[in-house]
């Protein structure tokens, strides 16, 4: 059975993959592990060297050509693939795959001279130029014929090399263009969406501020405007952005098919990415591939990194995904770019394991010597082999050989989160009851508690089928279809715990609010409903958790101070658990619970933004109502520590400096030291180990 799978196949996709995916790369690799290689910046005998280099470090994979349409088409129309034969020849030599890339994120400096539409505009109206990269505009029909003419001739001459394993679409595709033949494409984007002008300007709500069209043609895309732009419109050129640059990857993925039709596609996602709606674009990727750079500087970033790789995990539905880039040291793009040490970066490549990746690559392979990153770190840095990080990629790759028996399995989770890009666009426009209210901070802050526990937990977008979970949480849901409203409600009244956070279910697919008392498609299963969005106070509002929510003994969230956004709410039949003490909400409701009838769940609502201590007894009163614990026993005490079960594998990740005690569950090994554990394990600072339960004993 193939490992990495597909993510899912749209209806009327091209291609020939069976309904289990594309033939599959770890079957024969087991984890991918490289990075991106640029060896149009070095001469041919360092080819030599990288590749055997690689092989000694049991790279098995490198992304090729990213950047290489310059060097393969130098002048208009002329060719230069020998350079690469000759490339791909050295790396099979010593059995290093190719994912061969379209080499479109960076077109020649003479397209944009000579054809001067395909730069793109910003807001501003400011065409951008040539001399940094992805200087092109994803709707320039211009641009994208060169790029679909320079893959057709790269796909045809490599497609049965035997170096190729799997192709790559442009690079981080996230470009926005506000210029016209952009804007001729939004208008008939709309056009599409909506038919006539009139369901247009109903959904626009343009009778405000007089903002009728009487036709398509008077639409732009939201460039500079002297005021508010309508938030319905900023909302669509949001989407339709999303939706060109899928088109353009999906162009290229057609091409890439309509001649190869059995090794994977994909392109490389960012992530929590704003511009791109990622479920959207799941279904066409043949393997989920995340580019994930967590900040050292950050004390936040484990649990987010973890947070985005079940993003990833859960993009493709549970299949596994790749780590498709990542920063073996320190990056160049940030303002002041802390350094990693060798375990670190083992760390986050483990923990991607844990989180369901089957593949683990960095950007890039060697050091550039000149450009734009040339202080970004790199597998083999400056300073050559014999150097601390290449030494932890030569370990890291045997610990990726070590960790086989993690292909292909799955992360269970109990508990689901509801995020999507829709949503978030439209909670964030300009103009709304506070700016403080961030989507992304909202969710990282309903992960952490999970996180804290080892409780495993996907992502689902709203509408998605909930049945398979206890416990549905629904951090900040602004914008809400009914069949999502009807969804969670489905899975609540079935019996799982679900908590709903503050500023959910405002909106209609066109962010238009909801009349009555909100929110109006969920007030009936959380029996509690609302009529003000209040800003609160910079320091806060107290709180006053009654008796049936108090701590039995006192704690430092006795008296919690809500911050942010307060709702004035009115139970309809939820228990009150906590009230707001003090200000404009003096005495109302700020968190309720409704118990639901006839093996319903209960249905939780937090009318505010609670410090962090009350928001995780929240969640761990959600859980243990549904029974669900972590995957280990008092891990609430290892604040570094994070447990991920895949498969049969249990990951312990200790993020802390210091090293930590753990419990076995049962007598196993220890996969990266090879050594038999029972009771317990320590596990080092920055360290890790991967428990696989011993058949031969018993507990
Ligand atoms: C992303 C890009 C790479 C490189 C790195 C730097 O991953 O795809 O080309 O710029 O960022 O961190």
């Amino acid at each position: 059975m193939p490992s990495v799978q597909g993510a899912g196949r749209a209806a009327g996709d091209v291609g020939s993959g069976s309904p289990d995916g594309f033939p599959v790369l770890t079957d024969d690799l087991g984890i991918l592990y490289g990075g991106d290689y640029n060896p149009e910046q070095w001469d041919p005998q360092v080819w030599r060297e990288d590749a055997w280099l690689m092989r000694a470090a049991e790279v098995n994979l490198v992304t090729v050509g990213v950047f290489s349409w310059a060097r393969y088409e130098p002048a208009p129309g002329v060719r230069d693939f020998a350079w690469l034969d000759e490339v791909l020849e050295v790396l099979a030599a010593q059995g290093v795959g190719v994912d061969l890339a379209t080499p479109t994120a960076s077109p020649p400096a003479w397209l944009g001279r000579r054809y001067p539409e395909t730069l793109p505009v910003d807001v501003d109206g400011v065409r951008l130029v040539a001399g940094s990269r992805n200087h092109f505009s994803p709707a320039s029909r211009v641009y994208r014929d060169h790029a679909l003419a320079i893959t057709r001739d790269l796909v045809s001459r490599y497609a049965g090399h035997p170096a190729v394993r799997m192709w790559h679409v442009g690079n981080e595709l996230g470009q926005v263009c506000y210029g016209e033949e952009s804007a001729a494409r939004f208008r008939q984007w709309l056009q599409g969406r909506y038919r006539t002008i009139e369901e247009l300007n109903h959904a626009w709500g343009t009778a405000v501020w007089s903002q009728h069209y009487a036709s398509f043609d008077e639409i732009l895309p939201p460039r500079r405007t002297v005021y508010h732009v309508n938030p319905t419109q900023a909302l669509d050129f949001r989407r339709y952005s999303s939706d060109l640059l899928l088109d353009l990857y999906r162009e290229q993925r057609d091409l890439v098919r309509a001649v190869d039709g059995t090794r994977p596609v994909t392109t490389n996602l960012m992530g929590f990415f704003p511009l791109a709606d990622y479920w959207s674009w799941a279904p066409h990727l043949d393997v989920v591939a995340d580019d994930s750079y967590p900040d050292p500087g950050d004390p936040g970033s484990p649990a987010d990194a973890a947070l985005t790789g079940d993003l990833m995990r859960s993009l493709g539905g549970g299949r596994p995904w790749m780590l498709m880039e990542a920063a073996v040291g320190a990056v160049s793009w940030r303002d002041h770019n802390l350094p990693k040490s060798p375990a670190r970066s083992r760390l986050e490549a483990l923990q991607a394991v844990a989180r369901g990746a089957d593949g683990v690559c960095y950007f890039q392979w060697r050091a550039s010597r000149a450009g734009a990153e040339r202080f970004h770190s790199a597998m083999l840095p400056h300073a050559g082999p014999d150097t601390r990080v290449h030494e932890g990629v030569r370990h890291l790759g045997a610990d990726l050989r070590r960790l086989r028996a993690a292909v292909g399995t799955r992360v269970p989770a109990r508990v689901v989160l509801l995020f999507d890009w829709e949503s978030w666009w439209a909670a964030e426009e300009q103009a709304r009851p506070t700016a403080r209210l961030r989507v992304l901070d909202r969710l990282r802050a309903w992960y952490r508690p999970l996180w804290d526990v080892g409780v495993a937990v996907d992502l689902a977008a709203p509408g998605s089928d909930l049945s398979g979970y206890d416990v549905v949480l629904v951090p900040q849901s602004y914008l809400l279809s009914e069949v999502a409203a009807q969804e969670i409600e489905r899975a609540a009244r079935a019996g799982a715990q679900l908590v709903v956070g503050p500023f959910s279910g405002v909106a209609d697919g066109n962010a238009q609010v909801r009349p009555g008392r909100f929110p109006v498609l969920l007030r009936d299963v959380l029996g509690v409903s609302g009529e003000e969005w209040v800003a609160l106070p910079d320091a806060g509002v107290p709180l006053r958790v009654g008796p049936s929510f108090a701590r039995s003994t006192s704690g430092d969230d006795d008296a919690p101070r809500a911050t942010i956004l307060g709702e004035l709410l009115r139970s309809d039949g939820a228990e009150v658990l906590a009230t707001f003490a003090t200000g404009h909400l003096a005495g109302l409701p700020a968190l309720t619970r409704h118990v639901l009838p006839d093996g319903g769940g209960s249905a939780w609502y937090l009318g505010t933004v609670p410090p962090a201590a009350l928001l995780a007894r929240v969640v761990g009163a959600a859980l243990d109502a549904s029974g669900v614990a972590g995957v280990l026993p008092g891990l609430a005490d290892l604040p570094d520590v994070e447990a991920v079960r895949r498969g049969e594998l249990l990951f312990v990740l200790n993020h802390g400096a210091a090293p930590v005690t753990v419990p076995v569950p049962a007598p196993a090994t220890d996969l990266l030291a090879g050594a038999r554990c029972r009771d317990v394990v320590e596990v080092p600072a920055e360290g890790a180990v991967v428990l696989a339960a011993d058949p031969t004993e018993s507990p």
